[in-house]
């Protein structure tokens, strides 16, 4: 299997690979230790807010025996005009080994993979592009349920257009075999996810899926949108209510990777609900990411090879 040093989208990403990650990550979750044959430094640069990935990140790097050290944009000389190239140059020559990612602006990282820099580059979500380490853990979830994609009937439900998380699932899910339907408001979906999956009313979805996989609403990303942007209205038109959750099927499951609107995209009660496994995708989050960053440790021969299989 090929090994990068990056890991930046989910796109072209092969079957085996992602199971491959996913095995893992259940290795982890089941207790395996790694011993790195260095100390290897890692910095997790976050330009948007962040509690899952950025915390999940930095205890899985701990949890590797990696070192974290602290990253602040506001008090980074970026507020002095520094370019994030010359800033990850910079703690590339300082000796970090590792860049987790966050930034609002779409595919920050092709400048950085143009350079070649030996540090690697971990994307923890670029704008409305990609969120990998999310999708990969939304894959572990889901095949720890059901133990396959093939066949099975996901739908992507609600503020499509703004959503990484949703442009990195739909092409994964459909790669991986998953039969993609979609949900929500027109506005926030576009005709280029068509080659994906239907769009369908969230009665049907409810009604006939394997995984109901909820999108927060990007209040944030709305611009003047928000202003008639009604939260009882959205959640009685496109949310999960109690009563759509009675149509569900007995083995069916709830996902959404939060932060979650409770009582807008999701009734509140339904956050704890026995098919909701909200909360199961953040602790598999930070077991997929000691993954992510295994391989790439890997893949740079820093993983000492007599802990390779402990
Ligand atoms: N799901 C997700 O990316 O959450 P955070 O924004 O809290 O990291």
């Amino acid at each position: 299997m090929s090994m990068s040093n990056n890991l930046v989208t989910v796109e072209n990403m092969s079957e085996a690979e992602v199971l491959h990650k996913i095995k893992l990550a259940q290795a982890f979750k089941a207790g395996k230790k790694i011993k790195l044959t260095r100390p290897v430094f890692a910095m997790n640069l976050f330009f948007e807010n962040s509690t899952r990935t950025h915390t999940s990140f930095d205890m899985a790097e701990r949890r590797l025996g990696m070192q974290v050290l602290e990253f602040n944009d506001q008090t980074s000389s970026l507020t002095k005009g520094e370019t994030l190239a010359d800033t990850i140059k910079t703690i590339q020559a300082i000796g970090l080994d590792f860049a987790v990612i966050r930034h609002p602006e779409n595919e920050y990282y092709s400048e950085l993979l143009k350079q070649k820099l030996d540090i690697s580059i971990v994307n923890g979500g670029d704008g409305s592009g990609q969120h990998p380490s999310q999708s990969l853990l939304d894959m572990m979830t889901i095949y720890e349920e059901f133990g396959t994609f093939k066949g099975l009937k996901v739908v992507i439900a609600g503020d499509l257009n703004h959503s990484r998380v949703a442009r990195s699932n739909m092409e994964l899910l459909n790669h991986l075999g998953a039969e993609v339907y979609f949900s929500g408001p027109d506005q926030w979906y576009d005709e280029k996810f068509d080659k994906f999956g239907k769009h369908i009313s969230i009665e049907k979805a409810a009604e006939i899926v394997d995984v109901m996989m909820l999108l927060r609403v990007q209040k944030e990303r709305l611009g003047k949108e928000l202003d008639d942007f009604d939260e009882t209205d959205y959640h009685a038109k496109f949310g999960l209510t109690k009563s759509r959750y009675q149509l569900m099927k007995k083995s069916a499951i709830i996902m959404h990777p939060a932060p979650v609107n409770r009582g807008i995209e999701i009734d509140s009660d339904l956050v704890e609900a026995d098919k909701s496994r909200i909360f199961k995708q953040m602790t598999n989050g930070m077991y997929m990411r000691m993954a992510i960053l295994t391989d790439i440790l890997e893949s740079k021969g820093l993983i000492a090879s007599n802990s390779k299989e402990i």
